[in-house]
């Protein structure tokens, strides 16, 4: 039986990956940072959350790092844990730095040291591409980081080629564009949206407050995602792949499809609120998944329409279980 260590297990992708993973016969250890409450909301909804042997730690934490690798032995290490809003970033630069940035090389650091044969992956982010320097953004496409995540994201991407290239190991990154589900976190903006439609539909709030509806993003559901992220570790070179759908979508056009869903006209519910704008905003994103496609087989099998629909069916039946 296969041994997987996910850090940020708590999280969207990490409980989808930990989902995927137990289907494939895997042993699933969890590593997990204390908090005040339970956060394990995510594997509780997919009824997974005791599956999983859950490895008490924190990335800011190096010891507590290694301590997870010594006590597990991993086959597989996938580091998901971050601070991943962007809009945080500029409030909490420098423990963005720590988690995101330094985090990685705690990872690395522990997997050099005492399981050299675990194979690492690393979540990258097209958040890296930032001010984007060419339409369609593939591994080769430079960067352009346009907030602290993405700069500190950044590094973690680069010490992830530097260990690969330094001490042979098997570590990927995969930039990954955004990718949605019903378990998204509330304040991305798509959860957002889906879930203030089902509100609003529900006559339980009249209006979403957003911030820049031009922006153009590359959305894919994080249920096709993580299957990427489990071929990378597959394949028997470590490389770097852009996972992504290919098409791209303004926010405006996602907030229609998720209004039109439940009947609304989304113009009558949304309001422009300047204080969701970003102090440097990324403006588009559209990603070229081609060497995806090719050497991993993989490919987005979700639409944004499907995609939307299910995170506000998702919401309506949160809200009103009875449906
Ligand atoms: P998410 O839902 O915000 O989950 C992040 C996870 O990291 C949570 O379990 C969180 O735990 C944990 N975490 C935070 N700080 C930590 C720390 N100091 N030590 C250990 N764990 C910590 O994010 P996601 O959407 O699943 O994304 C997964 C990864 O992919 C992240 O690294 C993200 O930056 C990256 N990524 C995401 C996307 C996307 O569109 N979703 C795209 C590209 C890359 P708590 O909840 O307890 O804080
Ligand atoms: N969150 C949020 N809230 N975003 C808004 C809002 C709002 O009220 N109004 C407009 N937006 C715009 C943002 O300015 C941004 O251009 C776009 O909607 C998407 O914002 P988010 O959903 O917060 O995602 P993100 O693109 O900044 O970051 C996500 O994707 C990255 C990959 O590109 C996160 O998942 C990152 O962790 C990930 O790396």
């Amino acid at each position: 039986m296969k041994k997987a260590l996910i850090t940020g297990v708590t999280g969207q992708d990490g409980a989808y990956l930990a989902e995927l993973l137990l289907g494939k016969g895997y042993e699933v250890y969890g590593f997990f940072p204390r908090r005040s409450t339970d956060t394990r909301w995510r594997l509780q909804e997919l009824g997974i959350a005791d599956s999983i042997r859950m490895v008490e730690g924190d990335l800011t934490d190096p010891a507590s790092v290694l301590q997870a690798v010594i006590k597990t032995q991993p086959d597989e290490m996938y580091n998901l844990g971050a601070q991943s809003f962007v809009g945080t970033s500029w409030n909490q630069p420098l423990f963005t730095a720590h988690v995101d940035g330094l985090g990685v090389t705690a990872c690395l650091e522990a997997i050099r040291n005492v399981s050299p044969s675990t194979r690492f992956y690393q979540a990258s982010t097209s958040e890296m591409f930032g001010s984007i320097q060419e339409a369609h953004q593939s591994e080769t496409t430079p960067f352009y980081p346009r907030s602290p995540y993405g700069v500190a994201k950044l590094y973690g991407h680069w010490i992830t080629v530097n260990y690969r290239e330094s001490f042979r190991l098997h570590a990927s990154s995969g930039i990954l564009f955004n990718h949605e589900s019903p378990l998204r976190g509330i304040e991305f903006v798509t959860r957002k949206v889906t879930d203030a439609a089902a509100r609003i539909k529900l006559g339980m709030q009249d209006e979403v407050r957003l911030g820049n509806i031009d922006a153009k993003r590359d959305w894919g559901y994080a249920g096709d995602y993580v299957e990427a992220m489990w071929l990378m570790l597959q394949q028997e070179q470590p490389d770097d792949y852009v996972v992504a759908t290919g098409v791209t979508t303004t926010v405006r056009e996602m907030c229609r499809i998720a209004f039109e869903h439940v009947g609304l006209d989304y113009q009558a519910h949304v309001v422009i609120d300047p204080s969701y704008f970003r102090p440097a905003e990324v403006d588009i994103l559209l990603g070229n998944p081609a060497k995806a496609n090719r050497i991993l087989g993989w490919r987005a099998t979700t639409s944004l329409d499907e995609l939307i629909a299910m995170m506000v069916e998702a919401d309506l039946r949160r809200l009103s279980p009875s449906r």
